[in-house]
């Protein structure tokens, strides 16, 4: 069974890496196109997880809009599909290059596998375009590879076939769990060359197109008035390379003393952030998944979400971006409830997500390689 791995983000490149590493392993025979939708931030992922794509499209430019992104990865990824003749795509998530390699797919008769299937917010501009681009990808593919059961539940309301969705966990679980296993000496000393271990401070991500302008400026906002009143405290903000995220963050935030703005930094490195942070604020899917199993409570700064499971079980609190709102949260996590959200257990899965696509994928091809 000959098949292809499309991903070009960030979080997708992560999410993917434990599953391209296991199947390997098995003797699967894959091959990776990295459309490079985020060049800088996803060569740094590819270098932690020694991989090497296959094809690289070098898509990303600066600024690009929606269409003209979405065009010429259609083209691009075309042209190696016509070449390579694959029997299986995998997409993950909800990004234009998981929509597009899907579709594209799709117009060359190959079969999809869609891994982290079934999320919903049911408002096709929250967020925005991830709900659509999500809901597209459904659409195409043929197996679900979901992270939970409710996201099984959100796929038979539109009456996809139940022997087609597959419950897994989420990947980005063997994903932290592999670093930490594997790199473990060099999350150690990434803290020690920080010597962030005694500072109290709180980890902080925002990027989501939906709150761009007016959201992205009302937290920051609150986060200035916080870390005003609160000495002890600090952020570290490691900021998008996104220039519109980039503006409205410097312009609150950039000369306040305790706010330490960073460029993105490699998922070691966010990793070794994450464990030593007191706690964490964000608009992103992955980190949502991920503090759980530090045992980090999370704000997230968006609406609604698509991952209800961490609300309910009590690791993550949806606060919106209202500056009064945030700031409230804040004081909030002064009080017993962070003991409360710290020790919650984590819905998103157990490590073993890529163990159980395989599984499934033998099964289903009759163990083809
Ligand atoms: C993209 C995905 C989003 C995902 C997010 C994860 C789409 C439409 N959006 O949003 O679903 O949650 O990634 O982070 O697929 N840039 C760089 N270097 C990089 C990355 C980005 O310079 O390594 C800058 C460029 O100016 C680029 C801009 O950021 O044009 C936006 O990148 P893009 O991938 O279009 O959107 P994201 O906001 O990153
Ligand atoms: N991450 C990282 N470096 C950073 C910020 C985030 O490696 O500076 C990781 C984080 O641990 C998570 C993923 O990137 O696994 C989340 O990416 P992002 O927020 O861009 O996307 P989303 O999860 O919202 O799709």
């Amino acid at each position: 069974m000959k098949t292809a791995m499309i991903f070009g983000t960030r979080p997708e490149a992560i999410k993917m890496a434990p599953l391209y590493i296991k199947m390997k392993e098995n003797g699967i025979d894959v091959k990776v196109i990295a459309t490079a939708q985020h060049r800088e931030m996803l060569d740094q992922v590819l270098e932690l997880f020694e991989i090497k794509p296959d094809y690289d499209l070098n898509i990303m430019k600066k600024n690009q809009s929606l269409p003209e992104l979405t065009s010429r990865l259609l083209i691009a990824i075309d042209e190696i599909l016509k070449i390579e003749k694959f029997d299986y795509v995998l997409v993950q998530g909800d990004t234009t290059s998981s929509f597009v390699g899907s579709l594209t797919a799709f117009y060359n008769k190959i079969p999809v596998g869609h891994v982290e299937a079934g999320l919903r917010t049911n408002d096709i501009y929250n967020p925005f375009p991830e709900e659509m681009n999500r809901r597209l990808t459904g659409t195409i593919a043929l197996h679900h590879f979901a992270s939970t059961q409710k996201a099984k539940e959100n796929l038979l309301k539109e009456n996809v076939e139940e022997k087609n969705i597959i419950v897994t966990g989420n990947t980005v679980i063997d994903a932290l769990l592999w670093v930490k296993q594997n790199k473990n000496k060099d999350i150690e000393k990434i803290k020690e060359k920080y010597n962030i271990k005694n500072k109290k401070f709180i980890l902080v991500t925002m990027h989501r197109r939906e709150n761009w302008g007016k959201p992205i400026e009302n937290v920051m906002k609150a986060i200035k008035r916080y870390l005003h009143e609160n000495e002890e405290m600090y952020i570290v903000f490691p900021v998008h390379l996104n220039p519109v995220v980039r503006e409205s963050v410097y312009k609150i935030l950039g000369n306040e003393e305790k706010a330490i703005l960073i460029d993105p930094v490699e998922y070691l490195e966010f990793i070794a952030l994450m464990d030593s942070s007191h706690y964490i604020m964000t608009d992103s899917g992955g980190i949502q998944e991920e503090a759980p199993t530090l045992g980090k409570p999370t704000l997230v700064l968006r609406k609604t979400t698509e991952r209800p499971e961490a609300i309910e079980a009590g690791t993550a609190k949806l606060i919106g971006t209202e500056e009064e709102t945030v700031y409230q949260a804040m004081k909030e996590l002064e009080t017993e409830q962070y003991t409360k959200m710290s020790k919650a257990s984590n819905p998103f899965g157990d490590g073993k997500a890529s163990e159980r696509i395989i599984e499934f994928l033998k099964e289903e091809f009759n163990g083809q390689k």
